[in-house]
């Protein structure tokens, strides 16, 4: 299969893209927070291909991507006042709302779950895509299961290139970070993943719980323990990281080629380090997040031997970003032990 790609500045493209969907076809784009892979939610042989592309496990339910307020209703059994507020309150964005699932809806999109989780996409190209289609779309964001997300239609096609029909570029997806999935639960927000509504602006609207992830449950496999991850070992750096690299020894034969994910920019001095990335030169937790996922991919192009992420502060979209890269690195702690098993790699390779 060859995978085309196709511009949503182009009406033609979107008009094509909204028939390929309709055909039961699998066409990636772009949305605010991170590439989706979407296929028609009504049908069930078209979302299976979704699973097939992806190589993601049956048992991960996709999020539906409505455009109008009435395929919320459809997709869904008796919308609480709490549910409703949500969407009122925080669509088009990115907020994920989980609701009580219409028999509409086959079980494959759910992974047999009675919810659903719903959201109203804001980035233009979704909104154009969805509009032309006219009814709900499921989609997951658009990478091999397990791996970064996509925030760039190049990315898409690094990971899905002739495993899917088309991607529909719209240019970068300008939020970097999944959405905010909330459970309305009774008069309960319950978090079940943090993303680009904060907990903060949450609170705002009632009484809010995040919810740690139970070793074993699969309510939200997006809270399975690792995800996001690149394919060179990652690992969190400590807070006294800077003293913890100037300590690391410098008399190796082969140096450790480390690259390091930095929040704010920083001088770092060590033999061992061949790349950094900086989140954001601003210190506004919002660019850090948009540039997280490009950082992560392209220090996993420079076949490093270990992605190290420095500590970031865990307020607002911070908590999104910080849950992200626990998961990317599977909560491996850059000690002692970490860096003595790579210098004995690197020593035998
Ligand atoms: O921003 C986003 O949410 C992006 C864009 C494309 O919309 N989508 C996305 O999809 O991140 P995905 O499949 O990568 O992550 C969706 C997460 C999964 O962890 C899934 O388990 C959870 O949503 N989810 C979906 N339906 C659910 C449900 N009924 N109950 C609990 N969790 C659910
Ligand atoms: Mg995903």
């Amino acid at each position: 299969m060859k995978t085309r790609r196709l511009s949503a500045s182009r009406p033609a493209d979107v008009r094509r893209a909204a028939a390929l969907l309709k055909s039961g076809k699998l066409v990636a784009f772009a949305t605010e927070t991170v590439y989706g892979l979407g296929a028609d939610a009504l049908n069930a042989r078209a979302v299976l291909e979704i699973f097939r592309a992806k190589k993601r496990p049956a048992f991960d339910p996709l999020i539906v991507h409505v455009s109008t307020i009435a395929q919320f209703v459809s997709v869904s059994r008796g919308l609480s006042p709490l549910a409703k507020k949500l969407a009122d309150r925080f669509w088009p964005g990115p907020l994920t709302i989980i609701v009580p699932k219409s028999d509409r809806v086959p079980d494959v999109v759910t992974a047999g779950l009675s919810t659903v989780g719903v959201r109203m996409p804001a980035h233009p190209c979704a909104k154009k895509l969805l509009a032309a289609f006219g009814g709900p779309v499921a989609a997951p964001s658009a990478n091999r299961f397990g791996y970064t997300s996509p925030t760039a239609a190049a990315d898409v096609l690094d990971d899905l290139s002739g495993r899917i029909d088309a991607v529909l570029d719209g240019g970068s997806a300008n939020v970097g970070i999944e959405s905010t999935i909330v459970w309305p639960h009774q008069d309960e927000i319950i978090v079940l993943r943090p993303g680009a509504i904060s907990v903060e602006t949450l609170a705002k609207l009632g009484k809010v719980r995040v919810r740690a992830h139970r070793p074993g449950e699969v309510l939200s496999p997006g809270g399975l323990p690792t995800h996001y991850a690149p394919h060179a070992p990652m690992a969190l750096l400590p807070a006294g990281w800077p003293a913890q690299l100037r300590r690391l020894d410098r008399s190796a034969a082969k140096p450790l080629r480390l690259g390091l994910l930095l929040y704010r920019a920083q001088a770092v001095r060590s033999p061992h380090v061949r790349a950094s990335v900086v989140l954001t030169r601003s210190g506004r937790p919002e660019e850090a997040a948009a540039n997280l996922f490009r950082a992560i991919r392209n220090l996993d192009k420079m076949s490093l031997d270990a992605i190290l992420a420095a500590p970031v502060p865990k307020k607002g979209i911070g908590l999104a970003i910080a849950d992200r890269l626990e998961k990317a690195s599977s909560g491996l702690r850059a000690d002692a032990e970490f860096y003595r098993n790579l210098f004995k790699t690197r020593a035998s390779s």
